[in-house]
Formats: C-alpha cells, sequence, structure tokens
C-alpha cells in the first residue's frame, strides 16, 4: 500500500510553447493526510498544494552565501522577507534540460517552464556536453522571459534569483549562471547559487508541509546516487553514494541497448517496457550484497544487462517498436528483471541507511525519496514498503518536480535567502569573460565515517569543498567576527 505521506501526481500534462519548450501544468496533487492547504494558482489550473514550513521555523542568521564569499546584505525591502512577497526566480542547467521557474515564498508555484533536449539525446544515446550547451544557450532567453510572462511578472517584481551551480557539466552549468547573473546585475537583485542535489531533495518540502528537519533523502538521478541525512538547512551527512555509477545511468543505458525510445530519456522507457515483461526471468545479482555499508553500484549490473542483450542476440540499432514478438518478449524481460534487481539494491541500502540515521537522529521521521528516478512508479512503490516498515513516511515529490526543473531551484533559493546565504548583485554590466563559480564536483555533505569507501576515495580528486563544509566555514568566520 502506498504510504499516506506519498504525494502522488500522476497525470503531468506538457503543453508547448515553443518547439521543445513546455509549460508544466501541475495536475491536482493528490494527498491523503488531513492538513492545511494553499490554493495555488497556476496560469491554466488552480490547483491544492500544502503549505512550505513557516518561515518563523528557519534562522535567521544572515551574512551567510551559498557561493564563494561571505557577502554583506544589500538593502532590502523589509516587505520583501515577507513569504507572501518574496519571489524567486529559479534557473536551471545542469544537465540536459532547460528549466526557468517563479516560486513565491508561501510556496505558490507561479510558473514552470522546461525546455528539454529531447532530440539530442536520442540522437546521441546520452548528453554531449557541447551539444547540450549549445541547445541550452539557444532557448535560456526565451525560456526565462516565458517564466516570467506565464508568472506574469517582471524582473523587477523579483526579489532573487537562484541557479544552479553544481553538480553538474561545467559547459551547461555556465549557460544558466550566464544568464541569472545577467537578470540579477540589470535589476539589482542578489543571487543565490544552488546545489543540484540540495534542490532535489528540498522541493519535498515544497509539496509536505510537515516535512521538518531532520530528515533522510534518498537523492536518485543520471548522475547521482546518493543518500543523506539532512540535519538543517545546508547540514548533511552523507551515509552512502555510488562507487562508479548511478541508477539514471544503468537506466539509460539499458534503454539505449534495448532498442527504446529515448526522447524521454531511458529510464522512462525501460519502466513502460517492464510492465510486459517477467522480473524473475533473468538472473542478475544485485550490487555489493556483502558489502555492509549504504553504498551503491551500478556498473557491474550495466555489464550483467550487455551480457544478456548479447545473450539473447538483441540488436539495440533495431527499435524495439519493430521487434518480433519473441524479441519483444525478451527485451521485456531484461527490462523487467533488471529494474527489479536495480531497485532490490536501492531497498537493501536504504535500510541500513534508516538504522544508520536513526542512531544518529532518534527523531526522524520522514524519508525523502526524489531526483528523476523517483518518478518511477515501481521505485516509489517499493520503496514505500521499506520506509513504511522502519515507521517512517515517504515523501515522493510528484514526477514533474522529481525530474530536473526551475521550481526545486527556486525553492532552495528561497530557503536559503530568507536566512540571508546568498551573493549581492553584480555589476550590471559583467565582462564576458568573467570566470564564474561554478562547481561541476560538488559533494552535499560530509562523508559519514562508518560510510566511507576505499573504492570511492580514489575518486575525490578536483572535488569542491561539500556544501556543508563552506556553510560551517562561514558560520564560524560570522561568529568570530561577532566576537
Ligand atoms: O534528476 P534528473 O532529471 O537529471 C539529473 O540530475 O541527472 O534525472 C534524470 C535521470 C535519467 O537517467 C532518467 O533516465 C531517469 O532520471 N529517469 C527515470 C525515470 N524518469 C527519469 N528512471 C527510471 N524510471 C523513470 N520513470
Ligand atoms: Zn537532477
Amino acid at each position: 500500500m502506498v504510504g499516506l505521506f506519498l504525494t502522488r501526481s500522476p497525470a503531468i500534462s506538457r503543453l508547448n510553447i515553443f518547439p521543445g519548450i513546455y509549460f508544466l501544468a501541475t495536475s491536482p496533487t493528490l494527498r491523503l493526510q488531513k492538513h492545511r492547504k494553499h490554493q495555488l494558482k497556476t496560469k491554466t489550473q488552480t490547483f491544492s498544494l500544502t503549505s512550505p514550513p513557516s518561515s518563523s521555523s528557519f534562522h535567521t542568521s544572515r551574512f551567510y552565501s551559498t557561493a564563494t564569499r561571505v557577502s554583506s546584505l544589500p538593502k532590502m525591502e523589509t516587505s520583501k522577507f515577507d513569504d507572501n512577497n518574496l519571489v524567486v526566480l529559479g534557473i536551471e542547467t545542469s544537465c540536459d534540460d532547460t528549466a526557468a521557474a517563479v516560486v513565491r515564498g508561501n510556496g505558490e508555484i507561479l510558473s514552470q517552464v522546461i525546455s528539454s533536449q529531447a532530440d539530442l539525446l536520442a540522437q546521441y544515446g546520452g548528453v554531449a556536453p557541447k551539444q547540450a550547451e549549445e541547445a541550452h544557450s539557444r532557448v535560456i532567453d526565451k525560456v526565462v522571459q516565458e517564466a516570467l510572462d506565464r508568472a506574469n511578472l517582471t524582473e523587477k517584481d523579483l526579489s532573487a534569483v537562484a541557479v544552479t551551480i553544481g553538480p553538474g557539466l561545467s559547459l551547461c552549468l555556465r549557460v544558466g549562471v550566464r544568464k541569472a547573473r545577467k537578470v540579477a546585475g540589470s535589476f539589482n537583485l542578489p543571487i543565490v547559487g544552488v546545489h543540484h542535489m540540495e534542490a532535489h531533495a528540498l522541493v519535498a518540502r515544497l509539496v509536505e508541509q510537515e516535512l521538518s528537519f531532520p530528515f533522510m533523502a534518498l537523492l536518485i538521478s543520471g548522475g547521482h546516487n546518493i543518500i543523506v541525512l539532512a540535519h538543517e538547512l545546508g547540514q548533511y551527512t552523507q551515509l552512502g553514494t555510488t562507487v562508479d555509477d548511478a541508477i539514471g545511468e544503468a537506466f539509460d543505458k539499458t534503454a539505449k541497448w534495448l532498442g527504446l525510445d529515448m526522447r524521454r530519456s531511458g529510464g522512462p522507457a525501460v519502466e513502460e517496457l517492464a510492465l510486459e515483461g517477467d522480473a524473475n526471468s533473468v538472473k542478475f545479482n544485485v550490487p555489493m550484497k556483502h558489502h555492509k555499508d549504504c553504498n551503491f553500484s551500478y556498473a557491474g549490473l550495466k555489464t550483467q544487462v550487455r551480457l544478456a542483450i548479447e545473450a539473447k542476440e538483441i540488436d539495440g540499432k533495431c527499435p524495439v517498436s519493430s521487434a518480433t514478438n519473441e524479441d519483444r518478449r525478451n527485451r521485456a524481460d531484461i527490462a523487467a528483471s533488471f529494474q527489479r534487481v536495480a531497485v532490490l539494491h536501492l531497498e537493501e541500502k536504504c535500510e541500513r541507511a534508516i538504522d544508520w540515521a536513526l542512531k544518529l537522529e532518534p527523531c526522524i521521521k520522514h524519508m525523502v525519496v526524489s531526483g528523476g528516478v523517483a518518478s518511477n512508479q515501481y521505485v516509489r512503490l517499493r520503496l514505500d514498503n521499506i520506509v513504511e516498515n522502519k515507521n517512517l513516511k515517504l515523501v515522493c515529490p510528484p514526477p514533474s518536480l522529481c525530474t530536473d526543473n526551475g521550481v526545486m531551484v527556486a525553492w532552495t533559493g528561497l530557503e536559503h535567502f530568507r536566512v540571508g546565504r546568498y551573493d549581492p548583485p553584480p555589476p550590471a554590466n559583467e565582462p564576458d569573460d568573467y570566470v564564474f563559480d561554478l562547481r561541476p564536483r560538488w559533494p552535499l555533505g560530509e562523508e559519514y565515517a562508518e560510510g566511507r569507501s576505499e573504492a570511492r576515495s580514489l575518486r575525490t580528486a578536483r572535488m569542491h569543498p561539500s556544501l556543508t563544509s563552506i556553510i560551517r566555514a562561514d558560520s564560524l568566520l560570522q561568529q568570530q567576527t561577532q566576537m
């Protein structure tokens, strides 16, 4: 049974605005728990969504920054700090989606626009950085303008601009950051640098009123597979991560090798085909069975899938739509068996991580599951069982907020902005060759000592200090300067 706190919004309609650009109209969010609701208005329809945690629960210390420097506060009108008057534009370009959204401090989503690189994904079978950068550059102005228009606002109505500064592809991040700084510089707006994975986690606080710190989060996407304990805003302990590939990458490669339609990315295609298959027909080993930690590995499972595909003589270049009945059944069996084992790996590690987390923070009540792969219904159901057995409640944002989007960036920007973590407006005429603070490899939290993996520690070169360590250092500096 799906737990009481699982937020489900199965039908998301994408209305075309420009070729390849979509405005997401969120369908009425189905919620089973009883508590106060806000009426949220989008341009196309009104839907109900629970209010975010009230601002009184936030720390009010100022002079923090999620960017490199600790900045002093620019003069702000006090009304801007009132929840209803706070309005933030969020920009996301870390991977293959160009997204922008405008969100109000009370959790009202005023607009949400996404331009996806579906055709490029299908053409290259994955994200090609240079082509992705060019695609972002082509649409970024339109996407941001559309987000403002849909919200019925202009830049002058904004309180701040939030933008993903990492982790992600540098070439792609740069496009969003340049645009964000241009808007912020031209309209004298503060700017908040957002951690992409923190945004995946915190968007759950926008949809679930009762979700307060501390909580756990399993964040599963194309490039990341992390399980964290969120102590408070910006303070995370990483209980586990992947030692090689993320689960989304395994879904994408499986889809490509099975000859599936990649235009919505590989995950949804595998999920759909898996419905036709027998999940116990192909014997795949569950990764890292004997590792008593909370880390993940999907590279070996990918190899197992490739070998199974070769053994059945499946030609990935032949689209599944043209396959014979038997060939299609073989592909479906592999899709279903892969999905079962990939998710079993998540289940096993989550169970252990919950035990670890409860020792560190016994009052945890919620586990968030977010990131693109969390939009998978099988993933949601299986993890709901695990979480329920441990007496926690699962919080899964609706699928449109699990995959990359601008709302999560705007909301995370709002959360940090409210506690004074932001940078002052950039200069209006920043030179074209200005070197941006981009963080392509940027851990979210500090590693839990018991969970450290030998395999992974080899890969930590050229990593940026974690978001949590930066915030702690800033906080220490503030305390010292105030003494
Ligand atoms: O979070 P996200 O949108 O972008 C990244 O930050 O990577 O996640 C994208 C990943 C892709 O690997 C995609 O195949 C996967 O999420 N994904 C899914 C589903 N929808 C998206 N995986 C499994 N089932 C889905 N329904
Ligand atoms: Zn993502």
